[in-house]
């Protein structure tokens, strides 16, 4: 059911900029009018910001110029006014070390982008894995209407005529590199086929599932996250976006009418029926805290259990995004899942979940399966917890070969990521395929930046063999586009001195995720010797960003933001001069 219109132009906020009769309202829009606009442009309209992602160096994102215009098409058609703020683009292939480093920074922009300009709403342009809970987490703590339009996937990928997944190919096929299996020329028409067209990653990966989690939370339009961006229905639905947001503002439908503890329960749940990333834990707890939703770890085990996988889509299944569009998308999925969520939650569109799903269908059940006859028969994602991540750990069981989800071996420690990098493939390494794997020094403040350095690469004497999985333990996340039996984002991280800063080369790790425990079989006394002797290491950045976020950053459990913005406190508006 629609809203009616709730404000008045008097009461936009925009309007203490360009309303009112002063001297720094005549700067406004004398300002306004040096850029070529007419008083009857911007005039008692909502001023709609469209938060712009876009930068030559992200190719997820390569398609956002003509969309912010397309966007900006449907603004104008609506009656608003939009302007453009180009904002941290977080191009993930490229950024280093991490782009999760500068996860909470976009979040901030964002949110004193909207603070400090002239807005009564927004339009949010994002995809690429961190960038969806970035602005997503800036425009909740501002708090002004807004809505998300995803970057939407990439075509498929195509090697002679096999299909290539973003991230689970390229790890795949890496491996047959290293192993013998392929020779160099098939690795160079690989690196020509992988990626086709704008877009991000086609695979379940973080961007996928984090656009797919910002629909189920009612913050897209219906449909809109599994639309292939190189698609003319995507060029639609940005437009269609932009004419809604103003709408939006209108009837003042701002973000807590949206996320509620309902919704993002939606979000837990359509996530793990996708098989999706493991950092989607990460993200959403982090948006449901700047939501003043209480979410935790244990909620995600608690529903991933009452979901199975049903969407067949690489990591943990066979088809990708496009596959997944053609089957119905992400509206057919939710259709399936229709018992399991809460269909009166309000989205952006003004109508409910429930009715935003009428008429959704699904036309292959082989991409989007029946809750009956699933991919996997939980969701994706199991927590542990135990001796060695007393506050939780994270698994992909979906992604992971099943007779190591129980599974008892020596570790084989490296101290950090170049002490892995130099010695991996060692063949001097004393690893079998029954080692367990353990990386430290990679979580949040130990990296910093908590890389996707938790896949760690087979040794290339067992890869040789034929071994392509092995238990490996890390405060690191994983691609969401990896597979393997990964034991994730174990806290407390090393570098606080959480017991994985205690774990000596030789020890037995026992890993039982039927159970959910992972523990360090190592006695009390000798760790309790053990961390007497630990030294804590100095802060990872002196300077600039990295120096901000060591200050501020929260382990893995709380979502990795900043303690500083993870409140809902009400934060004043700039004065009007
Ligand atoms: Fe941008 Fe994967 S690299 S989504």
């Amino acid at each position: 059911m629609a809203r009616s219109r709730r404000k008045s132009a008097e009461q936009l906020r925009s309007h203490r900029w360009y309303g009112v009769s002063d001297l720094r309202s005549f700067g406004h829009r004398s300002r306004t009018k040096q850029m070529g606009y007419g008083r009857d442009d911007f005039a008692g309209k909502p001023v709609i910001a469209v938060v712009n992602t876009w930068s030559e160096i992200n190719p997820c994102h390569s398609h956002f110029r003509q969309r912010a215009e397309e966007v900006k098409r449907g603004i104008w058609q609506a009656g608003g006014f939009p302007i453009e703020l180009p904002a941290m683009s977080l191009s993930e292939p490229f950024v280093k070390p991490t782009t999760m480093l500068y996860r909470n920074f976009l979040a901030m922009e964002t949110e004193e982008l909207l603070r400090s300009h002239p807005v009564d709403g927004a339009v949010l342009m994002g995809g690429c894995d961190k960038t969806t809970p970035a602005l997503i987490m800036g425009a909740v703590s501002m708090g002004l209407p807004f809505l998300f339009v995803p970057a939407g996937p990439m075509l498929r990928g195509n090697w002679r005529g096999r299909t290539l997944g973003s991230g689970s190919d390229a790890w795949k096929y890496w491996a047959d590199l290293r192993a013998g299996a392929i020779d160099e020329q098939a690795w160079n028409e690989i690196e020509d086929g992988i990626a086709r067209s704008p877009g991000h990653c086609m695979t379940m990966g973080t961007a996928s599932t984090m656009t797919s989690a910002a629909e189920a939370l009612g913050l897209t339009l219906p449909g809109a996250a599994s639309i292939p961006a190189a698609d003319s229905n995507h060029a639609r639905m940005a437009t269609a976006s932009g004419r809604r947001i103003v709408d939006m503002v209108w009837e003042d439908l701002t973000p807590p009418q949206i996320l509620d503890k309902a919704a993002f329960h939606n979000a837990v749940r359509t996530a793990m029926a996708l098989g999706g990333s493991t950092n989607a834990i990460i993200h959403l707890i982090a948006m449901a805290g700047r939501a003043g939703v209480d979410l935790t770890l244990d909620d995600f085990d608690r529903l991933s259990r009452s979901v199975p996988v049903v969407a067949n889509i690489r990591p943990s299944g066979a088809y990708l995004m496009e596959d997944f569009y053609y089957a119905g998308g992400l509206r057919g999925l939710m259709m399936r899942l229709a018992d399991k969520l809460h269909m009166g939650c309000l989205t952006v569109s003004g109508l409910t979940l429930g009715e935003t799903l009428v008429g959704a269908e699904v036309h292959d059940a082989d991409v989007i399966r029946t809750i009956d006859d699933p991919v996997f028969p939980e969701g994706s994602t199991a927590v542990l917890r135990g001796s060695l991540a007393p506050d939780g750990a994270v698994i992909k069981p979906s992604a992971a070969e099943p007779h190591l989800l129980q599974h008892t071996g020596h570790a084989v420690v490296f101290h950090d990521y170049n002490d892995m990098a130099a010695r991996i493939d060692d063949p001097g390494l004393e690893v079998t395929p029954d080692s367990v794997l353990v990386l430290q020094s990679a979580g949040p403040l130990g990296a910093p930046g908590m890389p996707e350095w938790g896949q760690l690469p087979i040794p290339k004497k067992l890869l040789e063999a034929g071994v392509r999985d092995m238990v490996r333990v890390s405060d690191a996340r994983m691609s969401g586009t990896s597979y393997g039996t990964c034991v994730l984002h174990v806290a407390p991280e090393s570098h606080v001195g959480g017991p994985l800063a205690l774990v000596h080369t030789g020890d037995r790790i026992s890993l039982d995720v039927p159970a959910r425990r992972i523990d360090l079989l190592v006695d009390e006394d000798e760790l309790a010797r053990r961390h007497a002797l630990w030294q804590p290491p100095p802060p990872p950045y002196p300077r600039g960003f990295g120096a901000i976020y060591a200050r501020h950053i929260t382990q893995a459990d709380k979502g990795c933001d900043f303690d500083i913005l993870a409140s809902t406190e009400p934060v004043s508006e700039p004065e009007i001069h």
